[in-house]
């Protein structure tokens, strides 16, 4: 069975409450915290692990907060290996006002890493993976990270014969894209952004995906588009998936979920339709829970068969 490692270069402590109003001034007392391990790639490893894969999640960390998130990574019973940094791990902070069911997200910078630190991390990802492994880089860059640092990843991925998958935005994806990788799971505004297209309508979102997939940066698109679906184009087939139909309790979570089911799905042998539909009911499982939730396995599977694909 292949494995599955997780990368993670910026992660985050991630610290989630309620409280009965947000205003200035006056002390806003808040109910009981929640801590979690945080971050795209950690949360894509927990997802996994939930489902009971061999996964393993690397991640940067340094300082007492650094310690913190291991242990909260290490509660959850999540394989990892550390690979320490001087600088101190970022926390994130997020406040649901009950008053008007906002929610506000408070994500902090991080540590800045310097270039043995951040190698040391490829290092780590080449020593743990082999062929035909899964690779999944996901999250914000850290400072002082070159913005080819998810292409070099790709690069080393397909070295290995490994297959590399990235969720991120901006010049890092754009950059992981010309080195070309295995999966990519963009949502509709970071395609946009490294595209510059407005991509409107289903057609050109369509089109989009399988220029890439045909220009050889992506064997699978996955498309997330939030309350309109998603997209999954290979270079055989297209499928659009419909959204189920959840009441959203907290939107946070619902990317690193899909991200975390489809990979899980491909890693077991599912086809391409089949990891569709196990992400799509991953994504909108994380949306009925509260806070930085993660979807749950037992939910997956009981929504999965109610998701509706299409061909496009
Ligand atoms: N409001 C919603 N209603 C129904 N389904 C949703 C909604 N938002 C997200 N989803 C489901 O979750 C999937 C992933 O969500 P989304 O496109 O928002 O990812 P994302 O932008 O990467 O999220 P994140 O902010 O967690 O990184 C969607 O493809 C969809 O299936
Ligand atoms: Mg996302």
């Amino acid at each position: 069975m292949a494995r599955i490692v997780t990368v993670t270069i910026n992660p985050a402590v991630d610290v989630s409450t309620t409280v009965d109003r947000v205003e200035p001034v006056r002390k806003l007392r808040c109910r009981a915290e929640r801590r979690e391990p945080g971050g795209g790639g950690i949360n894509v490893a927990r997802v996994i692990s939930r489902f009971g894969a061999d996964v393993m999640a690397v991640y940067a960390a340094g300082g007492v907060t650094g310690q913190m998130l291991h242990g909260l990574v290490e509660r959850e019973g999540v394989a990892a290996r550390q690979v320490a940094v001087a600088g101190m791990t970022r926390e994130s902070f997020t406040v649901l006002d009950e008053t008007t069911q906002d929610e506000y997200r408070f994500v902090l910078p991080g540590p800045e890493l310097s270039e043995p630190e951040w190698d040391a991390c490829i290092e780590e990802v080449q020593r743990l993976a082999s062929r035909d492994d899964y690779i999944i880089a996901s999250g914000s860059l850290a400072l002082g990270v070159p913005e080819d640092f998810y292409a070099r990843l790709a690069t080393a991925a397909k070295t290995s014969g490994c297959r590399f998958i990235v969720d991120a935005s901006g010049p890092p994806l754009r950059r992981a894209l010309e080195a070309g990788v295995y999966l990519a799971k963009p949502n509709l505004r970071e395609l946009q952004g490294i595209l510059d297209e407005p991509l409107e309508d289903r057609q050109s979102q369509v089109r989009a995906c399988r220029r890439l997939v045909e220009q050889g940066r992506a064997e699978i698109v996955a498309l997330t588009l939030g309350s309109e679906g998603a997209l999954l184009v290979t270079r055989d087939a297209a499928w659009f998936s419909e959204p189920l139909p959840v009441k959203v309790m907290s939107s946070v979570g619902a990317g690193d979920s899909f991200l975390g089911a489809l990979v899980w799905s491909l890693s077991t042998g599912g086809d391409c339709a089949d990891a569709l539909r196990c992400a799509v009911a991953a994504g909108s499982a994380a949306l009925r829970a509260p806070g930085t939730q993660l979807c749950r396995p037992e939910d997956v599977r009981r929504l999965s068969p109610q998701v509706r694909l299409h061909p496009v």
